[in-house]
């Protein structure tokens, strides 16, 4: 009896030294090692982790601002108590250094295990300073100026206690509608993959350093093709679609190494993106070898209910995972259900581990196991944001995101000295309506308005300012008056018309894009004085600027330009700075053309450029062709294009061709041109586009300059996908094309024998 007592007591103490020794090894432990490669970081790690924080790791909560008069408001402290045992993730919204430094000390000193949070922010086109939209960036064609930008916004955001950003947008869209075309790099796959990987590379630098963010790819996938152009709305495209069209800016991101990728909130083939295998698992990670992880889109694993495709939350929990998402951008169905599935053997530990692991890779990656503090320095802080370098840059950047599009007589630029200027339109004057939705930490009352800028370029006694018509566009007699009388003193009329920058954005779906009546109607007025008529078009997306072609000298698109718009926009109607952006996005000649883009297939039934159109597929009330074409853009001097030449007119696969094209600058100031090079398959198994983009070079070329410019094309430039994501490449004729926008073009065609 005493022998088996001492035998039992004997062994209850071993077991409990043994337990002792497991779960607390002497020394640091090995996850807080640095100098531990970190795959042995985040297995030590998990093993330590109970399922509970394991979830709480998969959680990602909208969390504001917790100081102040927050701190005791219930809602905002059971988020931090929430995070404070471990059931927190990342937050998104926790910005600048006091309010991340606060969240991050809480969760350092209070939890279990001290794994830090990462913050994640919408960055969109800059944190404080405010750059221009994405869309209008892109139409720079210029990648290192693309990548410099990106550099900067990552620069501020860093320097303000944010690790993460939701961008680039990698949406190709075909419709202004859609109030997000903002966002993205615009209608062309090829140029998109480019403008993605550029902006990628500048928020994340080469190293995972202080100075940069993570890169959040967005939305996965096919997210820009959703009905009519409305928001959340359904998305149904072909396979042949989304490897040819949608899929290639996301994957060439993922191969500039983009940390994370967002779920979009449409369905694919049925299945929503966040619970959709065949997109998250089977392409990203398998056939992509993606290897950093996926968020969800705000509540998007939640609203697979609303789609009819999860149960309740439990299920929506359940489905996202298994397809192999990751991170819960607050729908708060992972924290809640993660640890009940796995129990109840419906996710494995492994799945788990997978997506904590994923995870905890960056924050190891970030060095914030070392120094959770990393990205809090305030004296940094205040140092960077907005300061004197990353303003020169968004100017830059704003003068080259301008889209010449119609300079009838020469009329632009404007002399300099003592014109007098009639500045009309109530945007010109109205930093509440320069800016959209997605600011970040920018202010509107840091921007430069058109009327400040023109004033101070042109001098305000040679300015003369009218409203012209109230911020939604209407107007009355009496400011239609003012104007006239204001147009009456000068000798040239630029009126900025258009749409306020806050119908851009999330949640920004417009059925009509029109110029509003109000301004047609000023517009037709100021005309009426016979002065040049010089419209400047603030909007987040191509709008229809048909009815004011009749009414107007020059057109100016000045999209959102940020910060510097006033300043930018002066420099250009001055000449000081001459315009050489082409659009990235088509703009219709009407509404009812959209979905209106060049890279259209031929259909069975093409209407010919000119003569009968009987029986073709055409419209019968407007031109098929828009009012400009992708890749248009006009500049203060002009560019003629000759001797189009190939190396040869058949290839074989494994022959490069090269194509030479000579290009002028027949006018009298100097410029910089895209000259963009377009290839058509003629036939093949899977009908291809009528023209394709595949190369484009920007070249300086003084007045006067001639340069032979010249491309090479591969069997890569030659191949398209099938729907399941298999590369044809396929024997046959070709076209290239050679010109200064995707419709006006020098043309010789090729054999791939
Ligand atoms: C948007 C995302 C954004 C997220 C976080 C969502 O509603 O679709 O693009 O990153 O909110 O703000």
């Amino acid at each position: 009896m005493r022998k088996q007592f001492f035998a039992v007591a004997t062994l209850l103490i071993m077991t409990i030294a043994v337990q002792a020794q497991n779960s607390k090894p002497a020394g640091t432990p090995l996850y807080k090692n640095a100098k531990a490669p970190i795959e042995q970081r985040i297995k030590d790690l998990l093993q330590r982790m109970t399922l509970e924080e394991k979830a709480g790791q998969l959680n990602q909560v909208n969390g504001g601002v917790f100081t102040g008069p927050a701190a005791n408001d219930p809602g905002q402290k059971a988020k931090l108590d929430l995070a404070k045992k471990g059931g927190v993730g990342s937050f998104l919204n926790v910005i600048g250094v006091a309010e991340t430094r606060n969240a991050q000390q809480a969760v350092m000193e209070n939890s279990r295990l001290g794994i830090p949070l990462l913050f994640g922010f919408d960055v969109i086109h800059g944190y404080r300073t405010v750059f221009p939209i994405p869309l209008a960036e892109a139409g720079t064609w210029d990648l290192a100026a693309i990548e410099k930008n990106a550099t900067v916004h990552a620069k501020e955001a860093a320097a303000a206690g944010v690790h993460w950003t939701f961008a680039p947008m990698c949406d190709i869209s075909n419709d202004p509608r859609w109030g997000r075309v903002m966002e993205g790099g615009g209608e062309d796959p090829y140029l998109g993959g480019l403008v993605a990987a550029a902006r990628v590379k500048g928020l994340q630098g080469k190293q995972f350093d202080a100075e940069h963010i993570m890169a959040c790819i967005k939305h996965f996938a096919v997210y820009g093709a959703v009905e009519a152009g409305r928001e959340y709305n359904n998305v149904d495209v072909s396979r042949v679609a989304l490897w040819n069209k949608y899929l290639p800016p996301y994957k060439a991101a993922v191969e500039a190494g983009a940390a994370t990728v967002m779920n979009s909130f449409n369905v694919f083939d049925g299945i929503p993106a966040s619970g959709n295998k065949y997109l998250v698992t089977d392409i990203l990670q398998k056939k992509w070898g993606f290897k950093g992880f996926v968020v969800s889109d705000w509540g998007s694993f939640g609203e697979m209910i609303n789609h009819g495709y999860a149960v309740d939350e439990k299920d929506a929990a359940l489905k996202a995972l298994q397809a192999g998402s990751h991170m819960d951008m607050e729908a708060n169905v992972s924290g809640r259900f993660v640890p009940q599935l796995v129990k109840e053997g419906k996710l494995t530990m492994a799945q788990v581990d997978d997506a904590v692991g994923r995870i905890l890779y960056f924050k190891f990656k970030l060095g914030l196991f070392e120094d959770p503090y990393k990205y809090s320095n305030a004296d940094r802080e205040a140092a960077t944001l907005f300061n004197a370098a990353n303003r020169a840059q968004a100017l830059e950047a704003a003068k080259k995101s301008i889209l010449l599009l119609k300079n009838n007589h020469e009329v632009l630029p404007l002399k300099a000295e003592g014109t007098k200027i009639a500045l009309i339109g109530l945007y010109a004057n109205s930093k509440e309506d320069m800016f959209d939705f997605w600011i970040a930490n920018g202010t509107a009352n840091d921007a430069v308005t058109v009327k400040e800028g023109m004033e101070k370029r042109f001098g305000a006694n040679n300015i003369n300012y009218a409203p012209g018509y109230m911020a939604d566009g209407s107007t009355d007699e009496q400011l239609v008056k003012d104007a006239v009388a204001a147009a009456d003193k000068a000798a040239v009329v630029v009126v900025n018309i258009g749409i306020s920058g806050k119908m851009a954005g999330e949640d920004r779906a417009l059925a009509n894009i029109n110029i509003p009546e109000g301004q047609i109607r000023l517009l037709r007025a100021l005309q009426k004085q016979g002065r040049p008529v010089i419209a400047l078009v603030s909007s987040g997306r191509p709008l229809v600027l048909t009815n004011i072609q009749d009414i107007t000298t020059a057109i100016v698109q000045t999209w959102i330009l940020g910060t510097e718009t006033g300043n930018a926009v002066a420099a250009m109607l001055a000449g000081d700075y001459n315009p050489s952006a082409k659009t990235v996005m088509t703009f219709p000649y009407a509404l009812g053309q959209v979905p209106v883009y060049y890279n259209h297939f031929n259909t069975n039934r093409p209407a010919p450029e000119t003569g009968d159109a009987s029986w073709k597929s055409r419209y019968r009330d407007i031109p098929n062709e828009p009012l400009y074409p992708f890749g248009y853009g006009l500049s203060y001097t002009n560019y003629h294009y000759s001797n189009l030449s190939l190396s040869s007119e058949k290839i074989t696969r494994s022959q490069p061709l090269q194509v030479r094209v000579t290009v002028k600058n027949s006018g009298k100031v100097d410029g910089e041109e895209v000259v963009q090079l377009y290839i058509r398959d003629i036939a093949a198994s899977i009908v291809r586009p009528v023209k394709e983009l595949k190369a484009f070079q920007k070249v300086f070329l003084k007045a006067g300059e001639s340069k032979e410019i010249s491309f090479v094309l591969t069997g890569k430039d030659l191949s398209f996908y099938d729907g399941e994501g298999n590369t044809r490449l396929e024997n046959g004729a070709f076209k290239v094309m050679v010109g200064g926008d995707s419709k006006t073009v020098l043309e010789k065609g090729f054999e791939l024998q």
